[in-house]
């Protein structure tokens, strides 16, 4: 990385650019920077973006990469706000952490603020000894601070592929689970554990008691905060219908983001990661219906041309914030540090790093 008093360049410089000029000008960036940089590409990204990636994967791959590669100072995350924090409380104190866009949030994530969540946790300890009886589960698509919420209240973070392990080892440490934000990956992992339906309660922060009555609370070993993905919960059963009339010998691979009611049709359910992995290993002539966001699936079909690969929905589209991540973000930041400058770093502040790092490691021992 250079050093020069000149100011950073401006993003305008790139939205003019073509497509094969900013692949050649992030590539000449990156081979500048060397074993300076590592850029981590999450399975939803843009190909345009995914291809200057050093490691692809889902959340839990990516965070584990953060972890562990600490020979690079600088690490370039395309994804989402969330998985850029992770990587920051995650990286050792001399890294840096880019996000190329930093409109590129999680819909999910914005469902549980933590004031809403430290009332709710005020809410049942009127009716409960919380710390002793609730133990608050977080799903890494979630703010810094509701991490650090979490190991806070000896609870831990989850990732879409570990989250049966996670939910197992804090049923072994207390009588009730606090699982937030996405209603539907706590249901789904909580059905496939086979716990009864009328163990489980959904908490809506805008109803007092989340709109529960005592006696439901008192019954309950899982309060599921009611939030969601605005892109999996377009999925219908349906949909699932509609593709086993067209293919009755075809398999339906979903995330388990999806509503229950679209898992519990599928055949498969798991990471980005899982499907990847699944449909690639799969025998050619087989017949895929996957249900998650469209790039990856995208990506699949004209990677695995050997099978046939279609998306569950015709009318779902991309997680319009993943794709904020494009290649004239990536080329501007990738350039500027080549240059000197560091655009949209992510810090999280210490106080919140320190205990969400316990909950990440928590979650990291089990996985
Ligand atoms: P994965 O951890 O399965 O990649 O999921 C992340 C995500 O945001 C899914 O919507
Ligand atoms: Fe968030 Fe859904 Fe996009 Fe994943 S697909 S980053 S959960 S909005």
């Amino acid at each position: 990385m250079k050093s020069v008093a000149s100011l950073p360049r401006p993003i305008a410089e790139y939205q003019t650019l073509s497509a094969e000029e900013l692949f050649a000008r992030t590539a000449a960036a990156k081979r500048a920077l060397g074993d300076q940089v590592m850029v981590l590409g999450h399975n939803y990204q843009r190909d345009e973006v995914i291809e200057h990636a050093d490691v692809r994967g889902d959340s839990l791959l990516l965070a584990k990469q953060a972890a562990e590669r600490a020979d690079r100072p600088y690490v370039v995350f395309c994804g989402v706000h969330f998985m850029a924090e992770t990587a920051d409380i995650l990286s050792r104190s001399n890294q840096t952490v880019i996000l190329p866009d930093l409109a590129a949030g999680c819909s999910m994530a914005d469902m549980a603020a933590i004031e809403q969540v430290d009332q709710c946790w005020e809410s049942l300890g009127r009716l409960l000894p919380v710390e002793n009886t609730v133990l608050p589960v977080v799903y890494v698509n979630s703010a810094a601070v509701l991490k650090a919420f979490c190991g806070e209240h000896g609870g831990i973070t989850c990732t879409s592929s570990n989250a049966r392990a996670v939910m197992e080892w804090a049923w072994a440490r207390r009588e009730k689970i606090l699982f937030f934000p996405d209603e539907h990956l706590g249901r789904n992992t909580a059905n496939a554990m086979g716990v009864p339906r009328e163990r489980m309660i959904v908490w809506d922060p805008y109803l007092p008691n989340g709109g529960n009555t005592r006696d439901a609370i008192h019954r309950a070993t899982l309060i599921l905060w009611k939030g969601h993905c605005s892109v999996h919960q377009m999925f219908r059963p349906a949909h699932v219908d509609y593709f086993r009339r067209q293919y009755p010998d075809g398999i339906v691979i979903v995330h388990p983001e999806c509503h229950e009611d679209v898992v519990n049709k599928a055949d498969l359910v798991g990471s980005t990661e899982f499907i990847i992995r699944t449909v690639r290993s799969a025998p050619p002539g087989t017949t895929w219906a996957v249900g998650t966001e469209l790039n990856l699936v995208n990506r699949l079909k004209r990677e695995q041309a050997d099978k046939r690969v279609l998306f569950l929905s015709s009318t779902v589209c991309q997680c319009a914030t993943m794709f904020r991540i494009d290649a004239p973000h990536l080329c501007w930041a990738m350039e500027n540090l080549a240059e000197g400058h560091v655009v949209n770093r992510i810090v999280v502040p210490e106080d919140e790093k320190a205990w969400a790092k316990v909950a990440l490691d928590r979650m990291m021992e089990i996985s």
